[in-house]
């Protein structure tokens, strides 16, 4: 269905984020026809030009963007005689007026409005004040005003609240959407279905059945541009309260009522202000930080982290995390939710491994290695689909068991548009679901978990573990899983085909 009329604006208009995710993600709604003919995106920023000079602009930076986007086709064309411009600075009154003027002109069209705010973190309260001071988050007649706050959502926990506070002291909570662009990914939503449209998965998903959890997230790339950001930032906080638990919510929450917004917030929450908080006694065994040295990754060599652009050469941030997690409920009493994180790594992948119990050996006892239990692995990205790995005789007089995998991969089923992710939580927001964007509590709680992980962990002495770019991570956190008797899957394995 198409998305009500509305007018887009967006604040950092020729930032990163505008034109590497955000334009192609509208130019991809606008492709398959669900935004509607009065729909029009007003970019803001204080660089001073011409409308004509920023569409012009957006055309040159998307033409250098990978798998560009075809900008001589109609799509673009179509998009283009939508886009405006206003300049001005964030934080002068004057700015807000030239929005409310843009605002009221196309009011014949569209009085909805949505404000991205794709800007550096400092300005998310003062633009989103400005915008209630100047009267543009009041929802006259019928008319929505929506307000997107980027990453990163505070920087600890009294940061996340008053940042909250302070916006919903001039929007309700429907009107802010909190993006934690993983929600986007359709293996992330995906949960939701398999564990809730399946019979046979939710009965044994459960401390009886379930023996542990590994949530994974590696990167193969390094820092990159974001040196400053990332130096005071580290992996802990830049992916763990966000990324991370959203994960581990959509692993471990009970199920929902109803796809009503705040029901399955609610269970979300719920399972992310159940984490255990970690004491500092906890944090040998349980956390382990780690920065990567020079190396290669996929062949390319990758230098120091500490003589990264912006990075503190003595810098003892963290690139790599590995967290030892418990679900204090009762379907995940004693549980490990093994957590980790990294940049820098050998391969790139992002999954959700789900290791159940042993079955009773009996049958088999006189195997010379013991049964391998069964696994299931929810391949968030690259490759997108899930496994399943069970015990299968080998053909022959002799029993012999060896393992086998059931593989489901999209490709195979499903013929998907091309997805940044962003597409979906752009469409929503216009049709007014917050489902898979943050509230307020969710992100609270998220900070409240990790607060004293960091205080746990930062205070040691060598307390960040070195690995060398293209490797699996420290060797601290193998160590970690071996004294609970386990293993990571290995980053590099191959999916058989
Ligand atoms: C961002 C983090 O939120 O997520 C980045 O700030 C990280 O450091 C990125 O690289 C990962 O997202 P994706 O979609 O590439 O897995």
């Amino acid at each position: 269905a198409r998305a009500p009329a509305s007018t887009f604006f967006i604040f950092g208009a020729s930032g990163d984020l505008t034109k590497r995710l955000l334009l192609p993600s509208i130019y991809n709604l606008a492709n398959e026809g669900v935004l509607d003919d009065n729909f029009a995106v007003i970019g803001v920023d204080g660089v001073e030009r011409s409308e004509e000079d920023y569409r012009a602009y957006l055309t040159d930076e998307v033409k250098n963007l990978p798998g560009s986007l075809d900008t001589e086709g109609e799509t673009w064309k179509w998009l283009m005689n939508r886009i405006g411009y206003i300049a001005g600075n964030f934080e002068d009154p004057a700015t807000y007026g030239r929005i409310r003027e843009r605002q009221a002109a196309r009011a014949q069209q569209t009085g909805n409005a949505v404000f991205y705010l794709a800007v550096a973190p400092r300005f998310f309260a003062t633009i989103s004040e400005q915008l209630g001071a100047a009267g543009l988050l009041n929802e006259e007649a019928g008319a929505f005003r929506h307000v997107v706050v980027e990453k990163p959502f505070g920087t600890d926990l009294p940061s996340a609240k008053a940042l909250n506070r302070r916006l919903l002291a001039v929007a309700s909570e429907r009107q802010i959407y909190r993006i934690d662009h993983f929600l986007g990914k359709e293996t992330v939503q995906n949960m939701m279905a398999l564990r809730f449209g399946n019979g046979i998965f939710e009965p044994i998903w459960s401390k009886e059945y379930i023996d542990h959890i590994q949530i994974t997230a590696a990167e193969t790339v390094t820092v990159e541009q974001r040196g400053r950001f990332y130096d005071a930032t580290g992996a802990l906080c830049d992916m763990v309260p966000n990324h991370m638990f959203q994960l581990l919510a959509m692993t471990a929450m009970e199920p929902p009522n109803s796809f009503d917004a705040d029901a399955v917030r609610t269970e979300k929450t719920k399972v992310i202000e159940a984490i255990r908080h970690m004491r500092p006694s906890d944090a040998i065994g349980s956390a382990v930080r780690g920065q990567y040295r020079a190396g290669f990754v996929n062949g390319e060599a990758v230098k120091d982290y500490r003589a990264e652009k912006d990075v503190d050469p003595k810098s003892r941030t963290e690139t790599y995390v590995a967290l030892k997690c418990f679900v204090d409920s009762w379907r995940w009493n004693g549980v490990p939710f093994y957590v980790r994180t990294g940049k820098a790594l050998g391969v790139r992948r992002t999954e959700i491994a789900i290791q159940f119990k042993r079955a009773p050996g009996v049958l088999f006892r006189h195997l010379p290695t013991a049964l391998k239990p069964n696994l299931m692995v929810i391949h968030v990205q690259p490759d997108e689909g899930v496994s399943l790995r069970f015990a299968a005789k080998v053909p022959g007089r002799k029993v012999r068991l060896s393992e086998v995998e059931m593989d489901f991969r999209y490709t195979d089923y499903f013929k998907a548009a091309p997805s940044t992710g962003y597409e979906t939580l752009i469409y929503d927001c216009l049709c007014g679901d917050p489902t898979l964007f943050q509230r307020a509590d969710t992100i609270e709680a998220g900070w409240e978990a990790v607060e004293p992980i960091i205080e746990a962990v930062r205070g040691g002495e060598d307390d960040v573990q070195f690995y060398s770019a293209g490797s699996n991570g420290p060797a601290m956190a193998d160590v970690m899983l071996a004294q609970d008797g386990f293993q990571w899957l290995p980053l590099e394995r191959e999916r058989p085909r």
